[in-house]
């Protein structure tokens, strides 16, 4: 795949509710046999105080590492690929959740304007439009999941993707990055060894009023 000359791929055909191509389904969760998984989730988020939920952790640096700087803060990941999440797990400080979920199903469970901050480093250009991470639907979940205030921050290296976001986020304020601990992720020490261009865009989650 050439990150120059890529484009984001059509959106699926809709097959009624629910999201086309979430891993298990985008209703997972919300299936009785992962009730304990579910509440494994609400017992973090339960409360008050900052979270920040980052989509695609891979190998937990940044995630791990923002976690030991901000105690105070409440980390939560979601990554598709199971070694990498067993990996992470048991590294995790007690402000720290890494999930093995798709994002798109891990959602369900967060709380209406329960997140301080969403954070995608460097998603993967998906060829398929199955695995397209930044949709409308998508947008509108974090969306409700996040507070007043909150924000969404992408970080890319492909260029279409940057221009995707913009468009996909059209309307909302620039928002502030979420805090972290200063480690850099996988891939963006290949883009700093490689001395490619990276854009990083903070999206401000707009209020009810200016959403209508
Ligand atoms: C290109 S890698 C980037 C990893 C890391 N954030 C970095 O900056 O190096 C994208 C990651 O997102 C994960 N991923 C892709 N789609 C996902 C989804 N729907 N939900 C959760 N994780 C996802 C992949 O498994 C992969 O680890």
């Amino acid at each position: 795949m050439d990150r120059d000359t890529w484009t984001p791929p059509a959106a699926p055909a809709a097959r009624g509710a629910g999201t086309v191509g979430t891993l298990y389904g985008s209703r997972l969760f919300l299936r009785p046999e992962h009730a304990a998984a579910r509440a494994t989730v609400e017992t973090f988020l339960a409360g008050d105080g900052p979270v920040v939920w980052e989509i695609g952790f891979d190998h937990g640096i940044v995630l791990l590492d923002a976690a030991r700087a901000h105690p105070d803060v409440r980390y939560l990941g979601a990554e598709i690929r199971r070694k990498r999440v067993e990996a992470v797990l048991p590294n995790a400080p007690p402000n720290c959740l890494p999930v093995r979920a798709d994002a798109r199903a891990l959602v369900a469970l967060i709380p209406d304007e329960r997140l301080t901050h969403v954070l995608v480093q460097f998603p993967t250009p998906a060829l398929h439009g199955h695995h397209w991470l930044f949709t409308p639907e998508v947008r509108d979940g974090w969306r409700r999941a996040l507070a007043p205030g909150g924000s969404v921050t992408v970080q890319t290296d492909v260029p279409a993707l940057v221009g995707w976001v913009d468009a996909l986020f059209a309307g909302w304020g620039e928002g502030a990055a979420p805090p972290l601990g200063g480690a850099s992720s996988r891939r963006a020490r290949v883009c700093a060894r490689d001395g490619l261009t990276v854009w990083t865009r903070s999206f401000l989650r707009p209020d009810a009023a200016h959403s209508r």
